[in-house]
């Protein structure tokens, strides 16, 4: 199949989260051009069954698809956990999930191949970090903790507050008992908490940020096939949701890092 290299990057998600995702793009990728789509009407997907993620994620994909994106970029975790197979074998052009990207950048960042994994409770309960890492390297720790209640508290705002800070201390307990040195932030929300959890972790952790591992592997993926963009004019960017809800535009904006326009309801 030929791809041509001025066609947009194509992102997806559960919703607002993976915003984080395309923030790092713009950042890393400032030519690129972006179609966002986030599943705004039925999120969370990370307390969702195997079976429902995968339909969602099958009609995001193809809808993705028709828009002629060049590459496919799976920001969600909990979609990548349990349907990054489901999209490889629909999708004509080139597929990366955040959950490839960030086992690989754990494990380059890694010393003692002690790894905490945090995400929703479908992702860690997929460990599909795990056999991420273990494929690459067998003999890694990974020590994994489900943290339901961070996506609220992110999408709330509550990045600094006391009762983040606790739930964080709660959490991350367990995982930093079995003393690892690298923690992966498995789930589009939790680069937003990066500096309280770098905090709560302390200074011998360093963080994995699944957004930006994911930036740092498109910009490679588009280099060795030749499909960097030509185009030096302001990027396009476009957004897809399939519902406006409450405060949408102010947690959109969080994520993003800028003001977010050229947002388009999809009904289905
Ligand atoms: N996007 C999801 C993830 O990265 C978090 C939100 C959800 O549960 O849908 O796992």
């Amino acid at each position: 199949m030929h791809l041509n290299p001025n066609n947009p990057i194509g992102v997806f998600d559960s919703g607002v989260g993976g915003l984080t995702v395309v923030r790092a793009l713009m950042e890393r990728l400032p030519f690129e051009h972006i179609h966002y789509f986030g599943d705004t009407a039925r999120v969370p997907y990370g307390v969702k069954s195997v079976e429902t993620i995968g339909y969602y994620t099958t009609q995001i994909a193809e809808f993705l698809l028709e828009k002629q994106v060049k590459l496919l970029i799976i920001a969600c975790n909990t979609m990548a956990a349990v349907s990054a197979q489901v999209v490889r074998d629909l999708s004509p052009t080139p597929v990366l999930d955040v959950i490839e990207a960030g086992a690989l950048n754990a494990l380059a960042a890694t010393r003692s191949r002690r790894i905490g994994v945090i995400g929703t409770p479908t992702t860690i309960n997929s460990n599909a970090y795990g056999r991420a890492i273990h494929q690459v390297e067998p003999s890694a720790r990974v020590v994994s903790q489900a943290c339901a209640l961070f996506v609220p508290l992110v999408e709330e705002g509550w990045l600094d507050h006391p009762v983040t800070r606790l739930t964080a201390q709660e959490y991350l307990k367990p995982v930093l008992a079995e003393k690892i040195d690298t923690l992966v932030l498995g789930c589009t929300h939790y680069p937003l908490l990066k500096p309280l959890l770098s905090e709560v972790a302390g200074p011998n952790v360093a963080l994995v940020d699944s957004a930006e591992a994911m930036a740092e592997r498109a910009a490679a993926l588009l280099t060795n096939l030749n499909l960097h963009t030509t185009s030096r004019t302001p990027a396009d960017y476009q957004f897809w949701v399939t519902d406006v809800p409450l405060r949408f535009q102010a947690i959109g904006e969080r994520f993003l890092g800028r003001s977010l326009s050229n947002v388009h309801v999809v009904k289905w």
